[in-house]
């Protein structure tokens, strides 16, 4: 057992039950009803928000959850100005304010940081974003506007449309939503931005129904949920990369005219052109209320976390391989040379721990 696993940190959402999401999604619920019950829940606690990467919604609805619930707020939101520039490395960084904080909210630009800070941390740590790879708060105000809006998390085809390669909250979004009942997955995409191999591996395992389709008009009408994304024009290889897959998918009114009455549209935001803002006054648009769900459910996550509510999943399950090398040149092992590298399975093929590429011993 690693020495953290006594601290309930959120990494990925699938580390955790699902009957620990529900508590989540109805806490949460409740929350919204009366928050003012909840107004001291958290007084003298204090969080830290390390933002290595530009953020709105994630770190302003983590921010104002933690001040609705009586705690303080201490952080970062540009490297720059901390010590990270001096050439810090996250270890010693996330050492140090987790010994400040009561829990700490972590934003990376690469593949696995987060759990890398776990590792070591003295405090609960919780992803809210590591590279392309996860970003399980934003599931979770996904899966409560689901859960708000359709009334349940069963037998829904859910169309992911975009950039599926590099969307980490596509990522996390079909990792979750694997595990319910009759889930049907349409992923909308170029050949170029299609899922990864390794989502697919996920998929795959799952046996859930999926296909995959480049036109949004021929899908959009077999849809209970459209969930528009952003090409992720941070995480392209060159500027004309970009250039060549941007503006490909625009949900407007006359695509909108050809979905279900009861259809809804999610976006994690920001939008940049993929969402026509005519779409902004259909009844059926639901990204703006989403935005407002996510401070509420992680309202319920901070308290859950703070009140050592559920039970700590292992950050790492696998076992040290010392000269195996990820396979992934985005995965955090690559970059902070000293992390022990943790492999999952057996055979040839193995599964980082911190990124879950596959990589050949
Ligand atoms: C998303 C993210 O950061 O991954 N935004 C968010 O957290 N709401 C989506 C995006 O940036 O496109």
């Amino acid at each position: 057992m690693n020495n953290n696993d006594r601290y309930i940190h959120l990494i990925d959402l699938n580390d955790h039950p699902v009957s620990w999401w529900k508590q989540l999604l109805e806490l949460a619920h409740e929350i919204r009803q009366a928050p003012q019950d909840y107004a001291d829940a958290c007084k003298g606690k204090i969080m830290g928000t390390l933002f290595y990467e530009p953020s709105t919604r994630t770190q302003m609805s983590f921010q104002t959850a933690m001040l609705r619930l009586g705690g303080t707020i201490i952080g970062f939101d540009n490297p720059a100005t901390s010590s990270v520039a001096k050439g810090e490395n996250i270890k010693d960084t996330t050492k140090i304010v987790s010994g400040y904080a009561d829990i700490m909210v972590m934003r990376h630009p690469t593949a696995g940081s987060v759990k890398a800070a776990a590792l070591t941390a003295d405090c609960p740590v919780i992803n809210a974003g590591d590279g392309g790879h996860l970003h399980p708060t934003q599931t979770l105000t996904d899966l409560m506007t689901l859960y708000e809006e359709k009334h349940t998390l069963e037998n829904l085809t859910i169309g992911l449309c975009g950039d599926l390669k590099n969307g980490r909250t596509v990522h996390s979004l079909i990792k979750a939503m694997s595990c319910f009942n009759g889930t049907r997955f349409v992923l909308i995409s170029t050949k170029e931005l299609s899922l990864p191999a390794y989502m697919k591996d996920i998929l795959a395992a799952s046996g859930h129904a999926y296909k995959e389709v480049t036109n949004l008009d021929d899908a959009i009408g077999e849809l209970d949920v459209l969930y528009m994304t952003r090409i992720q024009r941070e995480r392209f290889a060159s500027e004309e990369d970009y250039q060549q897959q941007k503006g490909f998918y625009i949900l407007d009114r006359k695509k909108m005219a050809k979905a279900r009455r009861d259809m809804i549209v999610l976006h994690p935001l920001p939008r940049v052109d993929e969402i026509a803002v005519e779409v902004d006054d259909d009844p059926r648009a639901k990204y703006f209320d989403q935005a407002r769900y996510g401070m509420y459910i992680r309202m319920a996550l901070i308290l859950t976390i703070l009140h050592n509510n559920g039970r700590p999943a292992p950050l790492v399950t696998g076992r040290i391989v010392p000269k195996a090398a990820c396979s992934n040149p985005g995965c955090i092992t690559n970059h902070e040379l000293y992390l022990p590298r943790y492999f999952k399975g057996s055979g040839d093929t193995v599964i980082c721990e911190y990124c879950d590429e596959r990589t050949l011993l």
